[in-house]
């Protein structure tokens, strides 16, 4: 067999096999996936404001749209001057990123932070971005040699985790939100609030045990609905979490996910000018649905959006018989962008609501310096050994200062049955 074509059979094992790395650092483990190629994906950053800041600064943190930053979190666009609203200190709120593959690993490095007197990069990791970096991942981001010496108006790039998992939960559509562990929560609790598992949140992050730990990174999957646009669409694989909706195609664009899990796209409520969203040989506006009911059942027809190509809105007409006529559409609500933050907003999971009152919340991690030791673990849905995945399971939680040699040892033991 010619070596080329060997390679080739080893990269889709290792994609196929080896889908989950569990960074140990200190304490805080994160979850990376391990990637191969140039395919990125929609994810989210779970996200609590260290401090009143505006939508536009908000977003600006994170070099995103604003527009796109509170469609994200069901935030109504067409509130007056919603860009300069101040957005409450302690506020949780989804972080739209695009995940891509850096270095053969999941990871966005489209941020960058511009110091400021007095900063620090235990204060940028732990305070401005939340935990969801640490200061080593910083400092080896930009080749500090000596992180005392910042000078001020340095532009660091930032990296943050996220993982596609290739879109799918248990064979579902999923976005994956990275999520900070914070001192109250617990597993169970982060599982409710998310509507899935303990057991999902376990295989999907390659836990041993339901133990967490303040200043973890969870991968926690969020129920989704994909597109289909062609791959030519500027955005292909556009992909909405449940109760949340994209803004796309220059803004004229909105889509949400519907109760029946529907992928919903309808002209966005905000006033830009937007090349025609009507469809084709019918009178229909993207979104509308008409039902004509017969003897034969409900023909359904719909104005459907097939992706965002050279500057035009691709609608779709479709036509079909179903047995009895939809309802009407359930879209997520929007709301007004909030001021306080009141108790049900803050992320603040717990099994039971009795618990999260006098609470403290938004208490930041300590200054932890994550070692880059790592360990091995399993995908959840288990496209791997059964046997190998269990044995993986038992070595990530116990072990904390895990060496990277010994990684490699375990990877070759782990790959060479296949190999
Ligand atoms: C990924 O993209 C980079 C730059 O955009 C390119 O150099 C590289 O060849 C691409 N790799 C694959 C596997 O497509
Ligand atoms: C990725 O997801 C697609 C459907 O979205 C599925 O057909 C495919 O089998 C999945 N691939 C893997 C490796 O799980
Ligand atoms: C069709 O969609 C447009 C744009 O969203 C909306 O203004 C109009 O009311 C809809 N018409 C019907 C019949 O649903
Ligand atoms: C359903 O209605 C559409 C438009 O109203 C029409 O073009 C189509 O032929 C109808 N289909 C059936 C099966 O009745
Ligand atoms: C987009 O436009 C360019 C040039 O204007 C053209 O070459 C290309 O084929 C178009 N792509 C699609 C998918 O229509």
């Amino acid at each position: 067999m010619p070596p080329k074509i060997h390679t080739g059979v080893d990269l889709t094992l290792i994609a196929g096999v080896l889908i989950l790395f569990i960074i140990t650092g200190v304490n805080p483990k994160s979850t990376i996936e391990p990637c191969s190629n140039n395919d990125s994906c929609n994810a989210l950053l779970g996200y609590t404001l260290y401090t009143d800041l505006k939508v536009s600064e908000l977003a600006a943190l994170f070099q995103i749209d604003p527009i796109n930053l509170l469609a994200a979190n069901s935030i109504d666009i067409s509130y007056p001057d919603v860009e300069s609203h101040i957005l409450p200190s302690q506020l949780f709120l989804k972080i739209p990123i695009t995940c891509s593959c850096v270095d053969g690993i999941r990871k966005s490095v489209a941020t960058h932070y511009k110091t400021r007197p007095s900063d620090t990069l235990s204060n940028i990791a732990d305070a401005v971005y939340g935990g969801l970096v640490s200061a080593d991942q910083i400092k080896e981001a930009n080749s500090i040699a000596d992180p005392s010496v910042l000078d001020v108006g340095q532009n660091l790039v930032v990296p943050l985790p996220c993982t596609c998992f290739n879109g799918t939960d248990n064979f579902l559509p999923a976005i994956y939100m990275s999520y900070v562990v914070k001192p109250v929560d617990t597993l169970a609790g982060i599982a409710a609030r998310y509507k899935t598992t303990t057991t999902d949140l376990m295989g999907v992050n390659a836990l041993g045990n339901a133990a967490i730990e303040d200043g973890d990174i969870l991968a926690i999957p969020l129920s989704a609905c994909s597109s289909n646009f062609p791959r030519y669409a500027s955005d292909y694989a556009l992909s909405v979490p449940n109760g949340g909706y994209a803004i796309t195609a220059d803004h004229c664009v909105e889509c949400s996910c519907t109760s029946g899990s529907r992928l919903y796209c309808q002209p966005a409520s905000l006033s830009v000018s937007c090349s025609s969203m009507q469809c084709k040989t019918s009178n229909l506006m993207l979104g509308n649905v008409t039902v004509q009911q017969s003897s034969a059942g409900c023909n359904v027809t719909s104005c459907g959006y097939g992706g965002f190509v050279n500057g035009t809105i691709i609608t779709t007409l479709s036509s079909s018989l179903q047995p009895r006529c939809p309802g009407p559409q359930q879209v997520p609500p929007l709301t007004a962008p909030p001021t306080v933050v009141s108790p049900d907003m803050l992320f603040a999971p717990s099994p039971s609501p009795s618990q999260l009152s006098g609470v403290p919340v938004g208490g930041l991690p300590g200054s932890v310096v994550p070692s880059t030791s790592s360990s091995i673990a399993f995908p959840p849905s288990a496209n791997g050994p059964i046997g190998s995945a269990s044995n993986a399971c038992g070595m990530v939680n116990p072990l904390s200062s895990f060496s990277l040699t010994v990684v490699l040892v375990l990877f070759l033991k782990v790959m060479l049955p296949f190999l």
